[in-house]
């Protein structure tokens, strides 16, 4: 999904939040964050809606790199590298200006996704993407964490039903590779209860919607 920040709504929050949306490719995030933007709208609640990788000008050509250069070789280690530079420029230029200004942030991803991807599917470490992220945010966490859950064997169906011009790295991964990342995410939300919640992905995208926006409204109580 194309999503370049976006600001609307005339509502400022007293204090901004913060929140990330996470999920396996294919989980149903473009979806959620459409219908959120939708209810944001109408609730004339102010907020910026943002991505990573691609947030910013450096992140839209890191984005390139990453996913429209397959004739490049990236190792895992440098791909780690990549995503958190992408962050770091990301945090300092959108989401702690935003934050400053009162507003309500939300994210398509943020370092949950390297931790996931980088860190345990593709072996880096988790340890050492963590670091990597506590740096890149210089230790800002999201107030909330969205993680829509879905087994893989689904992800693979609607990764393939889905008709977009840009083919994530980690698309044509294996099962295992998928498997991997879902354990990653889901020991992540056992790690941080209060932060992170998880969603059972294979609802209708009404139900997982209304559960979007009870957290939402707990949040910003
Ligand atoms: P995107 O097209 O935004 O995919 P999705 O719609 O599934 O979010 O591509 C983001 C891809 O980048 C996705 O496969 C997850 C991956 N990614 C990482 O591997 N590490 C990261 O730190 C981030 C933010 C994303």
């Amino acid at each position: 999904m194309s999503i370049a920040p976006t600001e609307t709504g005339n509502k400022p929050v007293s204090k901004g939040q913060f929140i990330s949306f996470e999920g396996l490719d294919g989980a149903g995030k473009t979806t959620q964050l459409a219908l959120l933007q939708r209810w944001l709208e109408q609730q004339r609640i102010s907020y910026v809606l943002t991505r990573e990788p691609g947030g910013t000008p450096l992140g839209s050509e890191l984005r390139h790199l990453l996913f429209g250069r397959s004739d490049l070789a990236i190792s895992p280690l440098a791909e780690a590298f990549l995503f958190q530079a992408d962050r770091a420029q990301h945090f300092a230029d959108v989401i702690v200006p935003a934050i400053e200004a009162g507003k309500l942030v939300i994210s398509d991803r943020c370092y949950d996704s390297s931790i996931a991807y980088q860190g345990a599917a593709q072996g880096v470490g988790i340890e050492l993407v963590e670091q990597l992220s506590l740096i890149a945010t210089a230790g800002r966490s999201p107030d909330l964490t969205i993680l829509l859950d879905l087994a893989p064997s689904q992800v693979h169906v609607r990764t393939h039903d889905e008709t977009r011009g840009e083919h994530s790295r980690f698309d044509a991964e294996s099962l295992s590779f998928h498997q991997r990342l879902r354990e990653a995410f889901l020991a992540l939300a056992q790690n941080h209860p209060e932060r992170i919640k998880v969603i059972d992905a294979t609802q209708t995208p009404e139900q997982i919607h209304h559960q979007i926006i009870a957290l939402i409204q707990a949040l910003r109580a």
